[in-house]
């Protein structure tokens, strides 16, 4: 358990300069892809991930490794987590804003954070620390109904953390990993249908309202999260490649 925490938390560590960003952040984009639960944030940061050097930054993903890692950060979270329920404002920024000093190569995906409007207006001010802006906000527009198979059937590789699904995405050769042929999966504890059901409830409740916030600032951009994957990566592609 201890060498797949160290590996989500080294999935943080990379910064490369890749097309089209350089140290001074010219070039950079950042984004924040939102969208409740099973949206799709985690699958699709990936693909950018890959495809653009961009650096995914889920503080989902940190709060697990913290978990595992058994840090204070996640003796904290680890409760509030299982319940589905939102960690403090506090602890989440301050974990963004350690990750963003670590480099973020061409560009942030914000990936399930900002969560309230507290957040937001933290991230306001970390990015403005830093000298950089926040150049999109991508809504992955989906149908809730549908969410929570997406998400009971999702599990991830327990070594290099890739994403799969048990029909909407499976591994080419079953029980081995595409990415790093590892043979041991992982599901999360908070993946079952009364927990999800909490996690959508905080998100139309805390989350959505900061959409008018990104909206008033000519932020936001739609995409249908229903779409196949690669349909919907097209689309964020689409959009990128506007500025
Ligand atoms: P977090 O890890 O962020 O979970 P979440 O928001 O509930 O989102 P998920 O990761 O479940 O969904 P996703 O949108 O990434 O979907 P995915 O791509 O995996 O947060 C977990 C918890 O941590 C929170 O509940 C909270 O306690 C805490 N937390 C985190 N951030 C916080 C913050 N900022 N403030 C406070 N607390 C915080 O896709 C799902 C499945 O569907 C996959 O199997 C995938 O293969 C499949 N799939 C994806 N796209 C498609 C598609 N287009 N078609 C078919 N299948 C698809
Ligand atoms: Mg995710
Ligand atoms: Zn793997």
């Amino acid at each position: 358990m201890r060498v797949a925490a160290e590996r989500d938390a080294s999935r943080y560590e990379a910064d490369g300069y890749g097309v089209g960003g350089d140290e001074q952040g010219n070039g950079r984009v950042n984004i924040i892809l939102l969208g409740p639960p099973g949206a799709g944030k985690g699958t699709q940061s990936e693909r950018l991930v890959a495809e653009r050097g961009m650096v995914q930054l889920s503080t989902g993903d940190m709060l697990r490794a913290a978990v595992k890692a058994g840090t204070p950060v996640g003796l904290q979270a680890k409760a509030v987590m299982e319940a589905g329920e939102l960690v403090s404002d506090a602890i989440v920024s301050a974990l963004i804003g350690e990750r963003m000093d670590a480099g973020t190569g061409t560009g942030a995906i914000f990936d399930g954070y900002p969560r309230t409007a507290a957040q937001a207006d933290a991230l306001d001010l970390l990015l403005a620390e830093r000298g950089q802006t926040l150049d999109y906000v991508i809504e992955l527009d989906v149908n809730e109904d549908a969410l929570v198979e997406r998400i009971v059937g999702r599990f991830t590789c327990a070594n290099c953390g890739a994403g799969y699904h048990d029909t909407f995405k499976t591994p080419r050769e079953e029980g081995v990993c595409d990415v790093c042929g590892s043979t041991e999966f992982k599901r999360r504890p908070d993946d079952n249908e009364q927990i999800v059901r909490t996690r959508m409830a905080e998100y139309r409740a805390k989350t959505a309202p900061i959409i008018p916030i990104y909206e008033a600032r000519g932020l936001v951009r739609r995409v249908d999260g229903m779409a196949d994957i690669a349909v919907v990566t097209a689309s964020i592609e689409t959009i990128l490649n506007e500025g």
